[in-house]
């Protein structure tokens, strides 16, 4: 194969030039880190079940008029995805209380919160991800005032979606981190999706056991992270061709 141009290498993920114009190949790696890199490890498998279950959530939300980035899954670790310009804000919307948001508030993790909530931080790994409002995306032109009011509606539909389907598994939705890019097409501009749903970027619990199903088994060594991941593309019927038996 001719090699290929490397746009961006972050931990879990590489993106390479696509085949066409507008096309990303974004390809899912075994490795991971916890707070801001301090930890890091490789979970064996880990990239190949994120780029099922990227795939899984995406083509869900497109069956169901929800904008996003991806095209087609290439093969075992890679999928073509439409580039787009990513808003550098990570967008979390909490349905339980945990994380960063328990520590915060000195509330227990498991509690339910009376509403979804949704937070805002600013991609900046020089800055550990903080915490932000609207008046900073605003007043730093990192998007507009109608941008932010599409990515909340589209963050709330997400969660929707995906705490409906959760449940259908056995699955509580805790939170979820999400993020959007701007897509032209002709001139018009649309946000949409970006970056991967998988259990790398939200927390999953068990509906009966409240066992954490996601990445958190890592940050907390909690133990058998890949099992986990397997465990959760397993219920949705979902598993990579030579993956585990
Ligand atoms: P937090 O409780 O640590 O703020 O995390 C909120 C959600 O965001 C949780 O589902 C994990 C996810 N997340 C990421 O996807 N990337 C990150 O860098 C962090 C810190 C959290």
């Amino acid at each position: 194969m001719a090699r290929r141009t490397k746009i961006y290498e972050g931990t879990a993920k590489i993106l390479y030039e696509g085949p066409e114009p507008g096309t990303i190949v974004q390809h899912f790696k075994d490795d991971t880190t916890a707070f801001n890199a301090e930890k890091k490890a490789v979970i064996e498998g880990k990239g190949v079940l994120n780029n099922r279950l990227s795939e899984f959530f995406m083509t869900g939300m497109t069956q169901v008029g929800i904008p996003n980035h991806f095209i087609k899954r290439l093969n075992m670790r890679e999928q073509l995805i439409r580039e787009v310009e990513i808003i550098p804000i990570e967008v979390v919307v909490r349905n339980w209380s945990a994380g960063s948001f328990a520590k915060r508030f000195k509330r227990e993790e498991g509690e339910r919160l009376p509403r979804s909530i949704v937070e805002y931080y600013y991609k900046s790994d020089e800055l550990g991800d903080p915490l932000i409002t609207e008046e900073h995306i605003t007043a730093f032109g990192w998007a507009h005032p109608h941008d932010i009011d599409e990515i909340l509606a589209l963050a709330l539909r997400i969660n929707d979606f995906l705490t409906g389907l959760c449940l259908g598994i056995g699955l509580r939705l805790v939170d979820v981190q999400l993020e959007f890019g701007r897509l032209w097409e002709n001139e018009q501009m649309r946000i949409v999706l970006a970056d991967e749903i998988s259990p790398d970027n939200c927390r999953l619990w068990d509906l009966e056991t409240n066992e954490p199903m996601d990445k958190d088994r890592f940050r907390k060594d909690l133990g058998r992270v890949e099992e986990a991941y397997q465990e959760v593309a397993r219920r949705l019927g979902i598993l990579p061709e030579s993956g585990p038996s």
